[in-house]
């Protein structure tokens, strides 16, 4: 939890990982036969059977009877699907959520532990949810049974038929979006005891008071809870426990406010109406701390958020120490302003000068305001002279290409893409063949080059752009011959210069 330095790299894992929990959320026909649900016990003694059997077969049975022993009484209360059990447990329950891992991928080591941890908890709070795990590599029937097509896997099913899972990766997140989807979306807090259990674990929880456990405001309150995926919901009706978890509530009215273990604790809803919708948004524009670490748990959840405008600061774990509380501060100054900044963004913006509190604080009031030029990357200016095929980059496409009067074809590729060496040879090819000519070549590298104007998706792609119409190129097409590609780039030329001289 404590890694802090974002690479593209693990934020690629992260949407990979949301693309495995989206894409394995589809139905299974449900046939709920067994009326008579099997207890939790009965599949323990079930799985130990199936293991002891099959240890029988195998011949590193000592070795894993060892590590069964060392299994925790956390991952002993995660009942084991195998072939034989899955349909029946699957079916057979009210509710279990199962997890999808295979053994040697890293993410399924991670969620592992969680799972465990909330099955414990889970437990204890006596929920009626079954926790249960497929090794997926070891059982692909089952596993093609419960429709898992990745790893890790999470799927709730509800009387047989499955549903996405969509809370948080942490135990703690596990065990509050599995009660609020068994029926218990909102806990109640009777005492002052209970409240003061609550603060110690530290988290983000949403405070509500209410006089009676009913009427509008009430229930529109638990409808927000059940909607929401991940914050634990409080309700409370004395007015002394809901102070201790919040401060300060008047007992004349209902109240809800967020509680967060961070320098801006405590943030009340000040809508006049408890709708459920109302009551999401301040969740959204409010559940993040200040600052917030980018985690892989977390990194889902902050890219999702409708907080379009946001801040991201690269540092290593000392820098962010030091940074931290005047980040805060910055922070606490823009909070407002930037919750009320709701539309989608696509541009970048980069601080460019040091990134200490006084500039990231300009920087922020600058990308409030608008006043901050996008960012875009580019490779320095090359040295062009004498180059057959000049070296064009973000910052002279501009020059180079749009402004030149020159007609210009320009070959967009990648390091990585497959045929790009196989076209950077033939442009070469064809700028010795026009040599001498109004037509100049220029290779453009997107991976590490951008530029406003130009869209390209696909590499290579080689465009023409045409010193009368440099508005509109043309594609050609980078799978044609050397012969054909000479001839294509004549026709488009020649056209052009028909259609002037005609015009003139
Ligand atoms: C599951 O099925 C049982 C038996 O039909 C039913 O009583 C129960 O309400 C169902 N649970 C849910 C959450 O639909």
């Amino acid at each position: 939890m404590s890694r802090t330095k974002p690479t593209s790299r693990f934020i690629y894992l992260s949407l990979t990982l949301l693309l495995l929990f989206t894409l394995s959320t589809s139905t299974l026909s449900s046939e709920t036969g067994d009326e008579d649900s099997e207890g939790i016990e009965e599949l323990l003694a079930l799985d130990e059977e199936a293991e002891r059997e099959e240890h029988q077969g195998w011949s590193e049975a000592s070795a894993r009877s060892s590590e069964a022993e060392l299994l925790t009484k956390a991952q002993r209360i995660v009942v084991e699907l195998n072939g034989d059990n899955t349909k029946k447990v699957v079916e057979g329950n009210e509710f279990v959520l199962v997890l999808g891992y295979a053994p040697w991928c890293p993410r399924s080591a991670e969620l592992m532990p969680q799972f465990a941890e909330a099955a414990t908890s889970l437990k204890e709070l006596g929920s009626p949810l079954l926790m249960a795990k497929l090794d997926a590599d070891r059982y692909p029937k089952a596993a093609s049974l419960l429709q898992i097509k990745g790893f890790p896997t999470l799927l709730l099913f509800v009387n047989g038929t499955s549903q996405i899972y969509t809370g948080g990766f942490s135990a703690e997140e596990i065990v509050i979006w599995a009660r609020k989807k068994t029926g218990v979306p909102v806990t109640r807090i009777n005492s002052v005891a209970e409240a003061e259990e609550v603060l110690k674990k530290g988290h983000t929880f949403v405070t509500g008071f209410f006089n009676k456990f009913e009427g509008q405001d009430y229930e529109e309150y638990v409808k927000a809870a059940t909607a929401d995926n991940e914050i634990q919901f409080i309700e409370v009706s004395d007015i002394e426990v809901a102070n201790v978890l919040f401060p300060n509530i008047k007992p004349a009215k209902s109240f809800v406010g967020i509680v967060k273990s961070e320098p801006e604790r405590y943030t009340t809803f000040e809508g006049t109406s408890f709708e459920k919708e109302k009551l999401l948004q301040f969740l959204e524009h409010n559940k993040f701390p200040l600052v917030t670490k980018l985690t892989e748990i977390n990194s889902v959840r902050v890219y999702s958020s409708p907080i379009k405008l946001q801040v991201i600061i690269f540092a290593d774990e000392d820098q962010f120490q030091k940074l931290l509380e005047p980040l805060q501060n910055v922070a606490r100054k823009f909070k407002s302003k930037v919750t009320a900044f709701d539309n989608s963004m696509s541009s970048k913006y980069l601080l460019e000068s040091d990134p200490t509190p006084s500039n990231i604080e300009d920087f922020c009031s600058r990308l409030l305001h608008g006043t901050l030029a996008p960012y875009y990357k580019s490779q320095p200016i090359p040295d062009n002279t004498d180059a057959v095929v000049q070296i064009i980059v973000g910052k002279s496409f501009e020059d180079l290409v749009l402004n030149s009067p020159k007609n210009v074809l320009l070959e967009v590729h990648t390091p990585w893409c497959i045929n790009c060496e196989t076209t950077s040879k033939q442009v070469e090819k064809l700028a010795k063949h026009f040599k001498g000519s109004d037509l100049v070549f220029g290779r453009f590298d997107a991976s590490t080059n951008e530029h406003p104007k130009l869209h390209v998706q696909d590499y290579p792609t080689l465009l023409l752009y045409r010193a009368s119409d440099k508005a509109n190129p043309i594609k050609l097409y980078t799978k044609s011959s050397l012969k054909d590609l000479a001839g294509s780039i004549n026709k488009h030329l020649k056209a052009r210069d028909k259609v002037t001289k005609d015009e003139l």
